[in-house]
């Protein structure tokens, strides 16, 4: 019997065409739902309906895309990943790896935590708190950068420097205020690295016209400097956050001391693919077919 896989996505797009290519050469069946579409519903045997499986389950969820909401409309969507590893079936990256990677100030305490470097970071519910940090930071010559929480390829981001008035946020949001590490004048650049299954899949280097650097902000894609300080950064930032595979940012600070910035659970890999010959849709399908493989032999 084939293996029935979900994909969760809302715009699977080019990744979800090299995924289904991907599962097919692997012999799966895959079908493409959105989260929104899944429910809880207690008449059904495992109290759970994903759409297409009628009263079954999947044996294993890939996970391309959380759709953003309110929160409950998004706790419903967590519910129903956690909801179905509980129940055995494998999720790509797991429910938790995917909230504490969604979550900025989460991912910022987890890599403190173990070690990893990574730049001094202040999440806070009030306004005047953020001042604060920024009066502090910026008194001893610093800048700093203000995200979004829940953000994504690069959108919202703020550089604040000294003088400059914090914006308003909306109203639910917090501040999230990171130091600045790039250069004060033209532009840097960064660094991606794709870890998958506790190995790095495939590395590069990202260079925006401005301090942004993300592909989605137009940032250009060259390979990668043979530093293996990427790779050992990479690494352990992906074991810090427990996940099966993750996009992790990377940047030198001006001490050239490498920080990681950030660690994706959903990353896109578009830019990248175009800086390796491994077919990374391929490798992230292995990957998560062989984490299935044990599940599948539990439950028999
Ligand atoms: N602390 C920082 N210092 C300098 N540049 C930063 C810093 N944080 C983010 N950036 C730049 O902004 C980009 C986007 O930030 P990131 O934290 O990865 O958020 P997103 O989830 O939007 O990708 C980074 O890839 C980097 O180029
Ligand atoms: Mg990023």
């Amino acid at each position: 019997m084939k293996q029935r896989m979900v994909l969760f996505s809302d715009e699977p797009g080019w990744h979800g065409a090299r995924l289904r290519r991907a599962f097919a050469s692997h012999g799966c069946l895959l079908r493409t739902v959105s989260l929104r579409d899944c429910r809880v519903d207690l008449s059904h045997p495992a109290g759970l309906r994903i759409p297409g499986f009628g009263d079954g389950l999947p044996d294993g969820a890939f996970v391309r895309g959380v759709p953003g909401g309110g929160l409950e409309q998004v706790v419903l969507r967590l519910d129903v990943l956690h909801a179905l590893q509980a129940l055995g079936v494998p999720v790509y990256n797991r429910a938790r790896a995917i909230e504490v990677s969604v979550d900025k100030a989460m991912t910022s305490l987890l890599l403190h935590a173990a070690g990893v470097p990574t730049p001094p970071t202040w999440a806070v519910e009030s306004a005047a708190q953020a001042r604060r940090v920024v009066l502090r930071q910026t008194a001893r010559g610093e800048e700093l950068v203000l995200k979004p929480l829940f953000g994504s390829q690069g959108v919202g981001l703020r550089r604040i420097a000294a003088g400059d008035a914090l914006p308003e946020l909306d109203a639910g949001s917090v501040y999230y205020l990171q130091r600045y590490i790039g250069p004060r004048q033209g532009s840097g650049q960064d660094y991606r690295v794709l870890v998958v299954g506790a190995r790095v899949c495939a590395a590069m280097t990202r260079r925006g016209s401005g301090w942004v650097h993300n592909v989605a902000q137009g940032a250009r894609c060259l390979p990668a400097p043979p530093d293996p300080r990427l790779a050992e950064l990479a690494l352990a930032a992906c074991q810090a956050l427990d996940m099966d595979y993750a996009g992790v940012d990377l940047m030198h600070d001006p001490q050239g001391r490498l920080q990681v910035l950030e660690v994706n659970s959903i990353p896109a890999w578009k830019g990248l693919q175009g800086q390796t010959d491994v077919d990374i849709a391929d490798a992230l399908v292995r990957d998560f077919l062989q984490r299935c493989a044990p599940a599948r032999r539990r439950l028999a």
